[in-house]
């Protein structure tokens, strides 16, 4: 197991009725933005809660923030944030609004072009403080450092991350989730055993912890997945779904441990291309990068085989193939496409894709840096 730190400063609301918690978690006599996205926090109650949560407080709002947040957009709420001397922020959303809003409390304090933080990596040296009303379990963000903000002038989706945009607070009341239409649903299960597998499916590091933490998770994920997409709302099939969802990406699984994110990347460039949500991209690569790092993740691979998926074949390249095809099942199961040609995309994509990935440096990705130009158009081609 390699050296590490670890010290996660959110405070994590867990539980029914938490939303109205807020009053004591803000700051007395801030004034505080809420930002939120395209309206569904106004169909399903979240909005009404938080209102009355802030009766004390100064508040303005910002909405309109799109799924897969933009910097153009983002950039207005930092206009507001100045102009109205805003001292806290308060995200009521899904990953896309918890990202754009961390995006916020760092440009607000950053001087020069913006993009640069997600362009070159510039540092942040402060933010302003905010915290969360998660109402879509997925992304993992309400409790790490990361924002993935996308701009359609140069055609990139990229993340940065920082300790000064750590949430102060995230509420997760599983009620919410009540009213995510089936394919959000499926995409935060897939999103979540995708970003376990990121820093799961590498090479063996005697991390034993972090490894049963990990299938601990993905477990959880396909025990409750069905039923939390399709079944009836149940309150503790959406609580561990959404507690998975937390554990998955709040860097404890990554703790000492290797770790690929080359899914992700790649996956990034599938939604700006194509628009493809963020879940739906990572089911249609994850198949495909075990197939090509099959070598290099061999090890990995064989214990994943058979601590997820109970399967005993003696021949281990057997073996491999039933995980990679269970694991294709699994997000099938879920109704989401595991193909390219599914979405209707032609074969000109291996090419653009390639073309953005290498113009930016991202070639010989992965825990080893294995994957190389050759390995990723054989990985793209046979995700039609
Ligand atoms: O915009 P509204 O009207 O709120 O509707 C949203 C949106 O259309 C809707 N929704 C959210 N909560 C709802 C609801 N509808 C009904 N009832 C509710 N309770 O769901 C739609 C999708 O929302 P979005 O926030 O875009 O989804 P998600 O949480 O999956 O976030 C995706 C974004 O997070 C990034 C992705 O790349 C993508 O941009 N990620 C962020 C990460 C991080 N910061 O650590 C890691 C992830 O790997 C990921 O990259
Ligand atoms: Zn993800």
């Amino acid at each position: 197991m390699y050296n590490f730190q670890y010290k996660n400063p959110v405070k994590v609301i867990f539980g029914k009725d938490t939303i109205a918690s807020i009053s004591k978690e803000i700051p007395a006599g801030s004034r505080v933005l809420i930002t939120y996205g395209g309206g569904s926090i106004f169909k399903n109650g979240v909005y009404d809660q938080v209102k009355k949560a802030l009766s004390e407080f100064t508040f303005f709002e910002f909405g309109g923030i799109e799924p897969n947040p933009r910097y153009h957009t983002m950039m207005k709420a930092v206009e507001i944030v100045k102009n109205e001397k805003i001292d806290f922020l308060l995200a009521v959303g899904g990953g896309s609004v918890v990202d754009g809003t961390k995006f916020v409390a760092a440009a607000t304090h950053f001087e020069g072009n913006a993009w640069d933080i997600c362009q070159k990596g510039a540092p942040i040296k402060s933010a302003i403080p905010m915290g969360v009303v998660l109402t879509l379990s997925a992304t993992g963000t309400e409790m790490n450092p990361f924002s993935v903000v996308s701009n359609d002038e140069t055609n990139e989706k990229l993340s940065f991350g920082s300790p000064y945009i750590y949430p102060k607070f995230s509420i997760l009341d599983p009620c919410v989730l009540k009213t995510l239409p089936k394919s959000q649903l499926a995409n935060g299960v897939i999103d979540t055993f995708v970003h376990v597998m990121e820093q799961y499916l590498t090479f063996p590091n005697k991390a034993e912890i972090q490894d049963r933490w990990a299938e601990g998770v993905m477990l959880t994920l396909i025990e409750y997945g069905y039923d939390y997409v399709f079944k009836e709302f149940d309150y503790d099939v959406a609580a561990n779904t959404m507690w998975a969802a937390t554990m998955a990406l709040n860097g404890q699984l990554a703790l000492g441990v290797p770790t690929d994110w080359a899914t992700h990347v790649i996956g990034h460039e599938l939604t700006v291309l194509y628009g493809l949500d963020h879940a739906q991209s990572l089911a249609v690569i994850l198949p495909g990068m075990m197939e090509v790092m099959r070598k290099e993740k061999h090890e990995k691979l064989i214990r994943f085989a058979k601590n997820i998926w109970n399967l005993f074949e003696e021949d281990e390249e057997l073996l491999i193939d039933q995980a990679i095809i269970k694991t294709e099942e699994f997000f099938k199961s879920l109704e989401t496409k595991t193909r390219l040609s599914e979405y209707g995309i032609s074969e000109n994509a291996i090419d653009d894709v390639l073309n953005k990935l290498k113009k930016r440096g991202e070639i010989n990705l992965g825990e080893q840096k294995a994957l190389t130009e050759d390995r990723l158009k054989s990985l793209l081609e046979m995700r039609f």
